[in-house]
């Protein structure tokens, strides 16, 4: 029997659903992970808890309140997946209440805000905390990191990694908190999906010295819901151009983009590596598919394989199916709870300095938008 780990939802919304699912499925994990048990929820609103009561027989504290969740005894850790003015209140609270956390992202509205959340952090550092990021848990993904690890690209050339939304190519679609610098924060689309492009090159220890920024907002005003138009001064879209120092003391460029504007795209997250010996992308858009560069000579060839459904914590799933977004957040908790449990998966979910340096890297972006130069991480 797996041990259990007794869990409190903040935010029963979108996120908080979808862990709520991977909880669900545990039984899907064919290693000894701990499991995570929905024993409480909180949530203003009270149809958002309902499809947790209604759902999962478990759920023992429903309340608008969080402080409940914190005070109870017999709840060991929070999953808080909440708007982003209030990830320093609730994560600060959580981390002082002494439970563990996985945050969602960008972890802070702010630098100032995340400096605060690191603050307490380190004042409790017998809590484990992360920031949600599943992405680079597709097998299509874990395949490219293995290969960057091996050394298999050669020099590099550039990086490009993006994720890509078309959401917003509506522009009669309602204002939602989202889009709402008071709530969302400065960083924009940023804030909202930079994180995940930064993951998987932070950890490969690809650390931004500098920034360019090109920072676009073209919808700049919505329906309000209520009969009348708002204000939309969040970024849409983010292009963010960065020298990254290379094992031979040069540097290649990483080329880090991030749009709710891009025409025809879902929810398409991507990385490529162009390398002088071979290159490699992965794209949510062709789950399946691994793309790399087989050469004669001179030239090269791009070639697909269809990857299966290899996960990096093994499942009872066979290896003949495909895998997708629900798979992907259930890898991203398994590897959660496995580093609860004290142990170490092969690629680890965010940790709180990555969420530090990305506030750099976006703060910077901001000033380079702002200022029209390269800003130097240093700066900031
Ligand atoms: N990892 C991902 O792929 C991913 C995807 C989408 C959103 N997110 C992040 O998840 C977080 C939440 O986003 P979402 O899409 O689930 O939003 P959402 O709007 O669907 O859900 C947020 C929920 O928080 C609730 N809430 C508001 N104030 C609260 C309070 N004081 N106490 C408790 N609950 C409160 C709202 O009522 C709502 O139900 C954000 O940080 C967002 O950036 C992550």
């Amino acid at each position: 029997m797996k041990k259990t780990v007794r869990f409190g939802v903040i935010g029963c919304g979108l996120m908080g659903r979808e862990f709520a699912g991977a909880a669900a499925r545990w039984s899907q994990l064919s290693e000894d992970i701990p499991r995570p048990e929905i024993v409480g929820v909180a949530d203003p609103v009270p149809g958002a808890r309902e499809w947790f009561t209604g759902n999962f027989p478990g759920v023992r504290i429903s309340t608008a309140d969080y402080r409940e969740l914190l005070s109870d005894p017999g709840i060991d850790a929070i999953y808080a997946a909440v708007p982003h003015a209030l990830h320093e209140r609730v994560y600060i609270d959580v981390i002082e209440a002494g439970k563990h956390l996985l945050g969602e992202k960008p972890f802070g509205i702010d630098k100032a805000a995340n400096d605060r959340i690191l603050m307490a952090l380190a004042r409790h550092p017998e809590v484990t905390v992360r920031c949600s990021s599943e992405f680079p848990y597709y097998p299509g993904c874990q395949e490219l990191i293995r290969r960057i690890r091996e050394h298999e690209f050669g020099k590099i050339i550039e990086v490009r990694s993006s994720f890509c939304h078309s959401s917003d190519m509506d522009p009669e679609k309602p204002i939602n908190w989202k889009r709402k610098v008071e709530l969302n924060g400065e960083y924009g689309c940023m804030g909202d999906l930079g994180i995940h492009v930064e993951h998987v090159p932070f950890r490969m220890g690809w650390i931004p010295e500098n920034v360019f920024a090109k920072l676009s907002n073209i919808v700049t005003e919505r329906p309000d819901g209520k009969g009348g138009r708002a204000p939309c001064l969040t970024w849409d879209n983010a292009l963010l151009i960065s020298d990254v120092r290379d094992a031979d003391g040069g540097t290649f460029p990483l080329l880090m983009r991030t749009m709710r504007l891009a025409p025809g795209a879902t929810n398409s997250w991507s990385l490529e590596v162009l390398g002088m010996r071979s290159s490699a992308r992965f794209t949510t858009d062709d789950p399946n598919a691994f793309f790399y560069t087989d050469s004669w000579g001179r030239e090269q060839a791009w070639c697909r394989i269809g990857v299966g459904y290899k996960p990096m914590i093994p499942t009872v799933t066979g290896g003949i199916f495909e895998f997708g977004f629900p798979d992907a957040i259930l890898q991203m908790w398994a590897a959660f709870m496995t580093e609860l449990g004290g142990g170490t998966p092969s690629f680890g979910v965010l940790r709180p300095e990555e969420t530090r340096l990305s506030h750099r890297l976006q703060t910077a972006a901001l000033v380079s938008q702002r200022e029209g130069r390269v800003v130097r991480l240093s700066e900031i």
